[in-house]
């Protein structure tokens, strides 16, 4: 993790848990294997992760190779064009991939799944008519059924209705954990509308899991391992699922239950909007001890005219204020952000706005784009669409700027004694990476068996992505 997004490749493989799942034993050789690639947000590794799951119970074992996989699901992200055109170079490989493979009498399915799926429904079968099944983030719990549909000789199926059911409810059970930190998506959607956004369009109307399927979800979680639980949802700080007592509960009441969970270490969640940033949510920064001090909160750009037309809601005055409450429940709290330059009307002078913005908030983390008009959102088609060259001038120059931020606060790190939960190997052999409560990378040569603890870290080196350490003896 934990990157908000990644433009134009798949989640990195440090985002990613790759330890073996406990308990998974070697496949069969005639077991049917399944390849998937996912793209874009924490949702869709979640998705991706169930569609995995349903797909188990199925019988299917998963595979890093896209040619020896008899079905391979690309999910996918259209937040911008770079992102959502990958899509057609990897369909390209599939297609011959599956080509060579019916030479060999293997019969190979692909399918797209997530945001692509959802925004360009028929269009993907007709642009990439080697694709068998494409399928909105909605409808995974029918993944078996379409593809026994497919097995029994249908074409180009397109499932990207917004079914009555929930698909949650639909999912099988989840399989052991395959590390110590997992996602949980709790909510779902948007209805906030940012005009350069597609997700109310892709993802569809908020909505929200109840309590106890969430309990339920997180006790099995921590029952096979896991220690960290991140909470995922569009607009995650907007929670109001239905309690047990049929009262809607925000966020800070859901993470309060979650907290009551013995072997539950950590909680986090993102990504949040500054409109649903509410009292009680702050008050749990100062409260509750399982909640990081880390807060993912986009503010997009630092003028109020370019707010104003992203539709965002809040001035940056009113950005900044809500950090200073945030800074006082919690002092230490690690601040990322998301922020868009190039939008639509952007001027040198707004686009002063945002680096000040940046400088004054002194992010711990930062995921900066370049604007990219999505077909179907009121900017795309807004005047005063920046050059390219712009762009790319504005987002070098706030990069920078970033990079210094982060090196800061990470410099600011050297000498202490941070707790790091161990995640996996690190790169050099008896090294492991692990996460301090801030999310920072941290590697430190340590006992393989400290993988899912909690261990003290003297810190005695910071890059701006990483701190390296040594076990507090
Ligand atoms: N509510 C979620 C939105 C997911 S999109 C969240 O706030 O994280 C993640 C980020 O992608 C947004 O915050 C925004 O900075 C960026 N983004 C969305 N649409 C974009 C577009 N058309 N061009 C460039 N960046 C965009
Ligand atoms: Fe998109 Fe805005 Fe909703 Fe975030 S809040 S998902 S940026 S519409
Ligand atoms: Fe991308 Fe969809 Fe996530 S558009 S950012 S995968 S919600």
């Amino acid at each position: 993790m934990q990157s908000s997004l990644d433009d134009l490749e798949p989640i990195a493989s440090d985002d990613v848990a790759t330890q073996p799942g406990l308990g998974e034993g070697a496949p069969s050789p005639e077991a049917k294997r399944v390849f998937i690639k996912t793209f874009g947000c924490q949702m869709n590794v979640y998705d991706s992760e169930r569609m995995s799951e349903a797909l188990a119970a199925q019988g299917y074992v998963e595979t890093s190779e896209a040619s020896e996989a008899d079905l391979a699901i690309l999910n996918t992200c259209h937040i911008r064009e770079k992102a959502a055109e990958k899509v057609y170079s990897d369909l390209g490989r599939l297609r011959d991939i599956k080509r060579d493979r019916a030479k060999g009498g293997k019969e190979t399915f692909i399918a797209v799944a997530g945001c692509v799926a959802q925004a360009e429904g028929d269009e993907i079968v007709r642009r990439a008519p080697a694709v068998d099944l494409v399928v909105g983030p909605q409808s995974y719990h029918r993944l078996p059924e379409l593809l026994s549909r497919l097995r029994g000789g249908e074409k180009a199926l397109v499932e990207t209705a917004f079914p009555d059911e929930d698909k949650f409810d639909a999912l099988p059970d989840r399989r052991p954990a395959k590390a110590a930190s997992a996602f949980l998506t709790v909510q779902e959607g948007c209805d906030k509308f940012c005009t350069f956004c597609v997700v109310p369009y892709t993802r569809g109307m908020e909505f929200s899991r109840p309590v106890a399927a969430l309990m339920d979800e997180a006790r099995r979680l921590v029952d096979r391992g896991v220690r960290d639980i991140t909470l995922l949802g569009q607009n995650v700080n907007g929670y109001h699922g239905e309690g047990t007592d049929g009262e809607a509960k925000s966020l800070a009441a859901l993470i309060r239950e979650l907290a009551s969970i013995g072997g539950l270490q950590r909680i986090r969640y993102m990504t949040s909007h500054p409109r649903d940033m509410s009292d009680d949510l702050i008050a749990a920064h100062a409260h509750e001890e399982k909640l990081m001090p880390y807060l993912h909160l986009p503010f997009q750009a630092g003028s109020d005219r370019i707010l104003a037309a992203m539709n965002r809601k809040h001035t940056a005055a009113e950005y900044l204020r809500l950090i200073a409450r945030i800074r006082e429940a919690r002092p230490d709290i690690a601040l990322s952000t998301d922020i868009i330059v190039g939008f639509p009307g952007e001027t040198d002078q707004d686009f002063e706005d945002t680096l000040a913005l940046v400088k004054e908030v002194g992010f711990a983390h930062a995921f900066s784009f370049k604007y990219s008009p999505r077909p179907g959102t009121p900017a795309s088609t807004m005047d005063g669409q920046v050059p390219e060259d712009v762009k790319r001038e504005r987002l070098d120059r706030l990069q920078t700027l970033i990079e210094e931020c982060l090196a800061r606060f990470n410099g600011a790190s050297v000498g202490k004694t941070l707790p790091v939960l161990f995640e996996k190997a690190g790169r050099r052999e008896g090294q492991l990476v692990g996460r301090s409560p801030y999310l920072q990378l941290v590697h430190a040569d340590a006992d393989p068996a400290l993988v899912g603890s909690i261990v003290n870290v003297d810190i005695r080196s910071a890059g701006s992505n990483s701190l390296s350490g040594v076990i507090c003896g």
